[in-house]
């Protein structure tokens, strides 16, 4: 250790006393832990500006009471069973009146705490990307490539909206499979970001947000932290039910709809062309802003998934929303939104008093990444693997029905999970399944009104696990569906 803070008192008349007495509170105060190395004589006796004998009777006294410890060649160490017995009278009588803090929490975003998805054994989470086939060597040497020629006036503040050349990437990939123009682009620590940021730039108390009554809590938890108020809106079997939508917006004023027309999350169905451009003119009627987020679009296995309603956007009223967790994985924190040009201001000045930007060397890398080809040909070994897990998952529970298993499910031509019916008894089964350890989720995760819970249904994610374990998993659920 190089230095201690402490702070010498003249209680006693012998220096060196004061000293010992100043290490041993930094000791009981816990600055220092048992087995951590102390300073040494020579440093401390700088530091404190006395003789370096004067520090070393220090050190003897302490080591004499049963506090420190001196080791050959590493020096003093605080010892590894303190003499708690010996602390002095004060110093008792202050640990024993000392009072714990009571914070008071003002936005309380606490949940119980659950063994998350990725440590069951069978995890079939909805949207979870295989991490282990990604290319990990292959992005190292464009990580390796930003670090070596750094774009050094890059690295410093400034220019938040993002990594130009990132931007450039993403704009060109964008325009090309997602048809998203005319917007500009700001690169986001992840949708999750984005959504907070947007709520705190466009909602305050009181303002009402249109969402799909079975959907994302995580959106619905950023726009509830700006005080906004959720109207869940109705689905059918095509996605958000467009007639219900009408009708909340004459009654209640609306300032935003959250929207995932792709592959509703979690039912996964799509929102035709026609229940889009429905959707879109009473946006424009009723002048609301659109979030539409697009967050497994890379997925798609039988035809050309459907444009996104950004693409078609005269009115500049939709914030498209992408994200690279899925394609690459959630901890590497990276996404966009697309916006109109005059929103984009106002996200960059918000998102830089939040977190000045995203990280500049993960967005060189990837657009290194993205420009030699490489996550294009991650995406298609992705999509590839994936289909033939969507088709594995498919064809053992269409087995299982033939075996009379009274369970329903659409097959969606993307995306990363099923949405099957089992009927009955969805919540207890997802319970039960935990003691087998398998991580499903039902439908009651997922109402924004608890009282609309059928109870019938169970999102299966097929992309996060091997063929071997999807097979073992399902087998292992099957009495548990036939019990229901
Ligand atoms: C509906 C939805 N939106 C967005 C995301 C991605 O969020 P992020 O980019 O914050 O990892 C997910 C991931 O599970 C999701 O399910």
């Amino acid at each position: 250790m190089h230095s201690l803070n402490i702070t010498v008192t003249t209680k006693h008349r012998q220096q060196y006393l004061n000293i010992a007495h100043a290490i041993r509170h930094a000791i009981t105060q816990g600055h220092v832990a048992p087995s951590e190395n102390l300073p040494s004589a020579r440093i401390l006796a700088k530091q404190l500006q006395v003789n370096r004998h004067t520090i070393m009777a220090a050190y003897q006294e302490l080591i004499a009471q049963g506090w420190v410890e001196s080791k050959e060649r590493q020096g003093y160490q605080v010892s590894k069973n303190l003499p708690v017995h010996q602390v002095s009278q004060t110093e008792q009588t202050a640990f024993k009146n000392e009072i714990h803090y009571q914070w008071q929490i003002v936005k309380d975003n606490s949940t119980k705490s659950q063994k998350p998805a990725s440590q069951f054994l069978y995890n079939f989470a909805g949207g979870n990307p295989d991490i282990s086939i990604f290319p990990f060597n292959d992005f190292r040497s464009h990580m390796n490539a930003a670090l070596s020629r750094p774009a050094i006036k890059e690295l410093n503040y400034g220019d938040n909206a993002g990594f130009p050349s990132f931007i450039h990437e993403t704009a060109k990939y964008l325009r090309r499979v997602r048809s998203i123009k005319d917007k500009e682009i700001i690169v986001v620590n992840g949708t999750q970001e984005a959504l907070y940021i947007l709520s705190q730039v466009l909602l305050t108390k009181g303002d009402k947000v249109a969402v799909e009554s079975l959907g994302y809590r995580p959106a619905w938890q950023a726009f509830e932290s700006a005080g906004a108020e959720l109207i869940g809106i109705n689905q059918t079997n095509q996605g958000i039910d467009v007639k219900h939508l009408e009708s909340m917006l004459k009654k209640h004023s609306i300032k935003l709809l959250y929207l995932t027309p792709l592959h509703q999350y979690p039912t996964t169905t799509t929102l035709p062309v026609s229940e889009r451009i429905n959707v879109y003119r009473l946006a424009q009627k009723y002048n609301v802003a659109i979030i539409e987020d697009d967050y497994d679009h890379e997925f798609h296995y039988d035809t050309q998934p459907l444009a996104p309603m950004a693409a078609t956007d005269p009115s500049g009223l939709i914030i498209y929303l992408s994200s690279f967790s899925k394609l690459m994985f959630p901890a590497m924190r990276l996404g966009i939104m697309a916006v109109d040009k005059s929103l984009a201001p106002h996200l960059i000045n918000y998102r830089t008093m939040v977190n000045h930007k995203a990280n500049i060397i993960s967005q060189d890398a990837v657009s290194r990444w993205m420009k030699e080809g490489g996550f294009e040909r991650h995406l298609r070994k992705a999509t590839r693997i994936y289909q033939k897990r969507r088709q594995c998952m498919v064809n053992l529970l269409t087995a299982f029905q033939q075996e009379g298993l009274a369970i329903n499910f659409s097959v969606p031509p993307g995306g990363m999970a099923l949405w099957v019916d089992v009927g009955k008894n969805a919540e207890q089964i997802a319970l039960k399944a935990k003691e087998l350890d398998i991580f499903i989720l039902a439908e009651n995760a997922f109402h924004l009104m608890a009282e609309r819970n059928q109870n019938r249904f169970i999102r299966l994610g097929f992309s996060g696990q091997n063929e071997e374990n999807i097979q073992q998993g399902l087998l292992l659920l099957k009495p548990l569906l036939q019990r229901g």
